[in-house]
């Protein structure tokens, strides 16, 4: 964390390495985003310093004593050593601290493999415990509510959890209560941790203490494999970690999103509601064209929807969090077959909030809007009261309400629905976890997301379907991109095959 305003560089030295760096900027920042491995457990960049867990002691040439580099401001000519003797003695005796009441039990904890403690034992560690008194028993596996399960015994009293319910939520559920080794992270009485973004602090909790009711006990993290995404649950569109792995006979299955820190989006945290929304990805994975319930051939299906396309009275919906290429493309579909199409937006004003979530649940309604898509939710209700016919490509709205519509409807579905039975057509396509593509948030930022899953029986792709219909609709992403979108204006100059990780900001695209 910067100071603000500070921009005068200067040159420091650290363990004989001479370092740029912003005077006035904090040690510990420095020295992390140089790769030099500094242990801390109570900093964190959205957090700050706090200054309590004395981890990340370096060695100042002048100072008499180690400082602590999370409150240490860098100047001109500063001497740093973060590996003498000294410091790796004073380290230990600081982890001997941590662990002389820790329970050790690393082989039953789910957070072996990401748990700072055990990495920093591993990595400078490593002595004979000279304990011979029995440890301090605390609570276990306390339910502190909104699925985060905290173990006391495990806990290093960092003040993570507690700063974020103080600092960016606000709303106090956590505190340190207790003193000397009775301290103990607690609840205020007669409250729960009750936050839609409660569960950030189990990403924040350097070791065991905090974890996960959804996660923990169901992969060992070692096991799981990870890949960038954006999330699908408003129109946010939060950076993600995707965890997922196959299990021997099973299909590949996401077993939980974690932030991906984004400055411009959602800096290092996520809401609950879209941390939790992995779970519609692993539903649906039926390779069966179904009509009223039952299989049938994909010819026969086509020739349905090609009969459609030819009525006078057909109409197309499209979920708004479909990605840019499969709107791009539906928007050409749609428009050489001269068949209306409307995006609108599903909104929920109980969603949004004034810090990540957006009323707009739709993922991807910028982008609707960029091609120009209908969006007015009235013009869609209008057209469907003279409709005969609805192509429905994944919106939510005729998946859930079928009684909406009196027309009869053909689905392209990514999901499972419950109406599927009885719908006159059903045709799976492979949803955002299986397929690839860009979404465009509320503030107009292109974001690409790429496949996550495996699958064993591929569903078709939306463009594939597409593209088996009408053969001048391109198969895949890149065709789209060169066919329709690299002319339009908010999109000249973007390759699509080199968006940056964070995403790019699109002039005059976004509401928000
Ligand atoms: S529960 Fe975790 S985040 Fe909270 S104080 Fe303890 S170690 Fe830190
Ligand atoms: S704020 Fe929206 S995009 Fe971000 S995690 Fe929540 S649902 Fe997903
Ligand atoms: S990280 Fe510096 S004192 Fe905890």
């Amino acid at each position: 964390m910067y100071q603000e305003g500070v921009k005068e560089l200067v040159t420091i030295r650290v363990d004989g390495r001479e370092i740029r760096a912003e005077q006035g900027a904090l040690l510990i920042d420095v020295l992390l985003k140089n790769g030099i491995s500094v242990p801390h457990f109570c900093y964190h960049e959205a957090l700050g310093a706090d200054g309590n867990c004395r981890m990340c002691m370096v060695e100042l040439k002048g100072a008499k004593r180690p400082q602590i580099a999370c409150d240490t401001f860098v100047c001109e000519g500063m001497e740093v050593n973060t590996q003498s003797e000294m410091i790796q003695k004073v380290r230990r005796e600081i982890l001997e601290l941590e662990l002389i009441n820790h329970p050790v039990d690393c082989p039953i904890c789910d957070q072996a493999g990401e748990c700072k403690l055990q990495d920093y034992y591993m990595e400078f560690g490593l002595y004979e415990s000279r304990l011979d008194t029995p440890k301090t028993r605390k609570g276990k596996h306390i339910d502190l509510g909104s699925n985060v399960v905290l173990d006391q015994e495990r806990c290093v009293l960092c003040a993570r959890c507690t700063r974020f319910t103080q600092q960016i939520t606000r709303t106090h559920e956590l505190a340190i209560v207790g003193r000397g080794d009775a301290a103990r992270v607690a609840t205020a009485p007669g409250r729960k941790l009750e936050n839609p973004y409660a569960m950030n602090v189990v990403d924040l909790c350097p070791v065991g203490a905090l974890t996960s009711k959804d996660f923990r006990f169901r992969q060992r993290v070692w096991f799981l494999d990870t890949v960038p995404g954006v999330c699908h649950g408003c129109a946010r569109g939060c950076n993600i970690w995707i965890d997922h792995n196959q299990l021997k006979y099973e299909t590949d299955r996401i077993y939980r999103f974690r932030p991906r820190i984004n400055p411009a989006v959602n800096g290092h945290f996520l809401c609950d509601a879209g941390r939790l929304s992995y779970r519609a990805q692993n539903d649906h994975r039926s390779g069966d064209i179904l009509a009223y319930g039952t299989p049938i051939a994909e010819s026969e299906a086509l020739s349905l929807v090609r009969a459609a396309l030819s009525g006078a009275r057909t109409i197309a919906l499209a979920d708004a969090s479909l990605s840019l290429e499969q709107l791009a493309a539906l928007r050409a579909f749609c428009g050489a077959h001269a068949v209306p199409l409307f995006a609108p937006s599903v909104t929920d004003d109980a969603f949004g909030d004034d810090w990540l979530r957006c009323s707009d649940r739709s993922a991807n309604s910028a982008a609707a809007a960029l091609l120009g898509i209908e969006q007015r939710y009235t013009a869609f209700t209008e057209a469907l009261q003279q409709a005969s016919t609805v192509l429905n490509f994944d919106h939510p709205l005729l998946q859930e309400r079928a009684d909406v519509a009196e027309a009869k409807v053909l689905h392209f579905a990514s999901r499972a629905f419950e109406g599927e039975a009885s719908a006159a057509l059903r045709f799976p396509f492979a949803g955002y976890a299986l397929d690839e593509g860009c979404l465009v948030n509320c503030e107009g930022r292109l974001q690409r997301f790429r496949r996550s899953l495996k699958q064993q029986a591929p569903h078709p792709t939306l463009l594939a379907w597409l593209h088996r219909l009408d053969a001048t609709v391109p198969a895949d992403n890149a065709g789209v991109w060169e066919q329709y979108l690299a002319t339009l204006k908010p999109l000249e100059g973007v390759d699509d095959a080199a968006i940056p990780a964070d995403g790019i900001a699109l002039e005059g695209v976004g509401h928000a």
